[in-house]
């Protein structure tokens, strides 16, 4: 079976230059050896933080970016020796606002792309129409795109990665900035095309999506693969250590890391804590009253999501 999407300890490195008299060398591993598998028709996630290395790997997938060094093959041609026959086989949408026209309605949009894609006439209508339906713009085409929310855009943007029908889709943090209702819209789309036997790789920092949606994941930080298997297997992983989490309002991160971190704060049991986080919420307006500022503790039982974790608060006055 040819695998769809296959990297092999594929590493990529920027270098960048600064200064005019002295100029200096930066150096930047932006990927270092990642290696995994996507089967046909499986839709696979890449979870990591901002920098992880997330974006550099799919543009190497994509023919965007040449690695530095290591392989990579999608439904087995190379993507460094093979570029036109792999452009030819994926389509890409990445997270943001730009590759749409404002002025046109979302099907006049649909209609350009369709030609600059080479999509036969007689198809165009029909592909149009279908893909539409997927991404439910369906009566809402002949809207100028001026006037799409950002969830409308983006689904847009999927049904113009979908034209050509490719085999491979990448999608990169596709509901960046959306809100919670048009992200969940945007995942029932992107759950859509896995339904149409389309494989799909995903990038997101949300693992709440990259559980709901994937069949596998891995989870990339700092340019490296830590950890890769489906969801359960990694909430698995995680669901024998216990996470102290701490929440506040108006002070440092500092003050609050370091009250966390002392045994007079931490019950008996969260000193074996298996990690810690500590977190201030300075975007949060400042309590009234210190009665306001509240702690939590709880057993992490799940990957990711915040309500998976069962809180008890009380209030900071007794710090
Ligand atoms: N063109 C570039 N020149 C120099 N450094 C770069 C370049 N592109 C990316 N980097 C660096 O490579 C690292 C990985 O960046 P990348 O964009 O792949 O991360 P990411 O996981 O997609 O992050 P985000 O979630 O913020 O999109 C970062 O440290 C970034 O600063
Ligand atoms: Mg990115």
């Amino acid at each position: 079976m040819t695998l769809a999407v296959e990297a092999i300890d594929l590493r990529r490195t920027f270098t960048s230059r600064s200064g005019t008299f002295r100029r200096t060398r930066k150096d930047v591993e932006a990927v270092k050896g990642v290696s995994f598998e996507i089967a046909p028709g499986e839709l696979f996630g890449l979870l990591g933080p901002n920098g992880a290395g997330k974006t550099t790997t799919i543009k190497m997938l994509i023919t965007l970016l040449i690695p530095t060094s290591g392989r990579a093959n999608v439904l087995g041609h190379d993507v460094v020796h093979d570029v036109r026959e792999v452009r030819r086989r994926i389509g890409y949408v990445f997270g943001g606002d730009r590759g749409l026209y404002e002025r046109l309605s979302g099907l006049d949009n649909l209609r350009y792309f369709s030609e600059l894609y080479g999509v036969p006439p007689r198809e165009q209508k029909k592909r149009i129409g279908e893909l539409l339906e997927l991404v439910g713009l369906t009566g809402r085409e002949g809207e100028r795109v001026e006037g799409y929310s950002r969830g409308m855009r983006q689904r847009l943007h999927i049904a113009r990665g979908l034209l050509h029908d490719p085999d491979v889709f990448f999608l990169d943090e596709p509901s960046i900035g959306i809100d919670p209702v048009g992200a969940r819209e945007l995942r029932a789309t992107i759950a859509g095309l896995r339904e149409q036997g389309k494989t799909v790789l995903l990038t997101t920092h949300y693992m709440f999506e990259a559980d709901e949606l994937c069949d596998r994941i891995a989870v990339i930080r700092s340019g490296e693969i830590v950890a890769e298997g489906t969801p359960a297997e990694l909430k698995g992983l995680v669901s024998a250590g216990r996470v102290l989490e701490v929440e506040t309002y108006g002070i440092g991160d500092e003050a609050v890391a370091a009250r966390a971190q002392s045994a007079a704060y931490a019950p008996s049991w969260s000193r074996s804590a298996a990690s810690c986080r500590c977190w201030s919420s300075r975007a949060s307006p400042a309590p009234r009253s210190p009665s306001r500022c509240w702690r939590s503790w709880g057993r992490r039982v799940s990957v990711g999501s915040a309500t998976a974790t069962r809180r008890w608060r009380t209030p900071m006055s007794s710090w």
